[in-house]
């Protein structure tokens, strides 16, 4: 089978990439990246040379671009994790958010339908949900929970989910789509809540935690993230033809405040308390998220394989073992590589 992954230069993207070099040496992974701040060729350096792989630097919502190397390359499976996923970043730039979430992806969606490919994978969020109260442990997101999304990131991506489902409903196009919880792990770029602690700590540098920390997310170790995805792959429903396809929540079955993840961070890089500065609240600010991931285990007999007490400690250890990775992107010495090597980059590869 040849695979598009779409985003493959960022966090998740990488990870599934190396899973699926080297559990299928059959197949071929063709890796489409624009490279923003948040992709980085050294994230999939370890596979470059493997003969089963190769890497297009291009947008996906640059149509000619997309025509030509579908034409060329005529994919099976396409799986989309290229987006803007950065929060923060979308209530500063929605326009941004629109152009790649949904543009894109509605790009992607056209011309995976002009080359019959037999499934269209979207690698959504469970952020299209909207929040869930903090005092309610009792109602999680399930598959058939409403959109109901809070910030510009969001409300993208679950545009996007939309007009997936469209396609597969009108046009006939085999498509799922996943919704998963906040991932970590390697490779993740050091904006995001446990990257950037690990980071800021081990330089003894303050933590900026939101409001008063009491936020909750459910974290899942990438490579449980991308043991799904691949089952979905071979064993989702893209339903029959004037059929929507399938949704399905992936989840780690493990809530924990903000405080509560960075208190753990700290105790494993055996740094003080008193680096937590708490910051001004982020606007719009989801309190909760928590999902309900029983249909994976239903339908696939997927659950989550790492705790997050194994997960968080091979986290942190390859973010000790992996300084250079991190360097290069803080120092912005990976940005003028990527410029030298592809020529001067939007706005988009701005940090
Ligand atoms: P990331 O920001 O680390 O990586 C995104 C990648 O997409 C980067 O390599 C970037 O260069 C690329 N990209 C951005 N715009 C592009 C464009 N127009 N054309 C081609 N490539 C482009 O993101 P991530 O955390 O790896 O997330 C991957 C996907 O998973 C996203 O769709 C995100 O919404 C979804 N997701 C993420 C999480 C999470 O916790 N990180 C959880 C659930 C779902
Ligand atoms: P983030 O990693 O941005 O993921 P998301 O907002 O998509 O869930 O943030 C995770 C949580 O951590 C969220 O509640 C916001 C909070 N947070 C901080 O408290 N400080 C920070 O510096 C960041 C980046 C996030």
């Amino acid at each position: 089978m040849k695979i598009l992954v779409t985003g493959g230069a960022g966090f998740i993207g990488g990870n599934f990439i190396h899973y699926m070099i080297e559990k299928y040496p059959q197949d071929v992974i063709v890796n489409l990246d624009a490279l923003t701040y948040a992709g980085n060729l050294e994230t999939v350096e370890p596979v470059k040379n493997a003969p089963n792989y190769r890497f297009t630097h291009g947008d996906i919502s640059d149509r000619i671009l997309l025509k030509e190397l579908f034409g060329r390359e005529k994919f099976d499976i396409v799986v989309n994790f290229a987006a803007e996923s950065h929060v923060d970043r979308s209530i500063t730039n929605p326009g941004l958010f629109v152009q790649t979430n949904v543009i894109g992806t509605q790009v992607l969606l056209d011309m995976a339908l002009e080359h019959g490919i037999k499934r269209f994978h979207q690698v959504s969020t469970d952020e299209v949900y909207g929040d869930l109260p903090l005092d309610r442990k009792d109602l999680l997101f399930t598959e058939d929970t409403p959109l109901c999304p809070s910030s510009p990131y969001s409300a993208s991506k679950a545009s996007a989910d939309l007009l997936v489902m469209a396609y597969g409903r009108t046009y006939g196009l085999p498509v799922t789509i996943s919704r998963c919880s906040n991932n970590y792990g390697p490779y993740q770029f050091p904006e995001k809540l446990i990257p950037l602690m690990i980071t800021r700590a081990m330089n003894d540098q303050p933590l900026p935690v939101y409001g008063k920390g009491i936020n909750v997310r459910d974290w899942l170790y990438v490579l449980d993230h991308c043991e799904a995805v691949d089952t979905i792959l071979r064993q989702g429903k893209p339903g029959e033809p004037g059929e929507p396809g399938e949704i399905y929540n992936i989840g780690g079955n493990n809530e924990m405040s903000n405080l509560e993840v960075v208190h753990i961070l700290l105790d494993i890089l055996q740094k003080p308390r008193d680096l937590i500065t708490f910051v001004t609240d982020r606007k719009g600010h989801d309190l909760r998220y928590a999902i309900n991931a029983g249909k994976m285990k239903k339908d696939f007999g997927w659950s989550p394989g790492y705790n997050f007490e194994r997960g968080i400690a091979a986290t942190v250890q390859w973010y000790k073992n992996n300084p250079e990775w991190l360097e290069n992107i803080l120092s912005g010495r990976y940005l003028k590589y990527i410029e030298e090597q592809y020529g001067a980059i939007t706005e988009k590869g701005g940090v």
